[in-house]
């Protein structure tokens, strides 16, 4: 029997491409990769940015780590091996999400570096935006909207990020926000990366 099944698989190239649907939506397709500590308003940002992006007219997606872990990653733990790997499928969704022209905003803690630059190789550094949300873990804890900072710090939770395992912050993102700044002001500073990318032309945030 042959094993080696990767042999007999033929990549399938499509009529309808990446540049025919970005063409049609009238803007280019792009990845906001999302990453911070949880509670540090990650996934509230890039709802507020994509509620705006929405209403005009701008086909966008947003994937976010707790949905996903709750379906394409619920077999998978906090372990290293598994955030990984949480990491490379949402990496292999964003690639198909490009192709289909549309606008990503990833939003998952994703703490090592190696992770987030790996998808950066997956994905071609041209398609992707590491956007940091810079929130210090006190004012994370504060928040605690899950109340998951007061398990880990229970000992009902054993490898909580920040609390027992590490976040390694971005030393060089292409986007810097603050978890307390306002979110019209995130948002403003989200659109402005995408201008300045040629990713879409003029927007109404109002
Ligand atoms: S990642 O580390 O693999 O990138 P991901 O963003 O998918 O994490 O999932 C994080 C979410 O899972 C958090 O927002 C939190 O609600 C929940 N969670 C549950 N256990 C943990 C844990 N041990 N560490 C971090 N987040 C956890």
């Amino acid at each position: 029997m042959n094993n080696n099944f990767q042999n007999n698989i033929f990549w399938q190239k499509h009529s309808i491409t990446r540049l025919k649907r970005e063409k049609k939506n009238g803007h280019k397709s792009i990845v906001l990769w999302f990453t911070g500590l949880s509670g540090s308003g990650k996934s509230t940002i890039a709802n507020f940015l994509e509620e705006i992006l929405f209403k005009n007219g701008i086909n966008s997606y947003l994937l976010d780590g707790d949905n996903i872990r709750s379906g394409l990653c619920s077999d998978l733990s906090f372990s290293l091996a598994d955030r990984n790997e949480n990491i490379r499928r949402i990496g292999e969704v964003v690639k198909m999400m490009l192709h289909a022209g549309l606008i990503i905003l990833v939003s998952v803690i994703s703490p090592y570096r190696n992770q987030r630059e790996m998808v950066r190789q997956m994905l071609g550094k041209k398609n992707f935006l590491e956007v940091f949300i810079d929130t210090p873990i006190e004012i994370c804890e504060s928040r605690d909207p899950k109340k998951l900072y007061k398990q880990a710090r229970t000992g009902q939770i054993s490898d909580f990020t920040g609390i027992q395992c590490t976040y390694e912050t971005p030393n060089t993102p292409d986007v810097l926000l603050k978890g307390t700044d306002s979110l019209k002001n995130n948002s403003k500073k989200l659109i402005k990366i995408l201008y300045d990318h040629n990713i879409i032309s003029f927007i109404n945030i109002d």
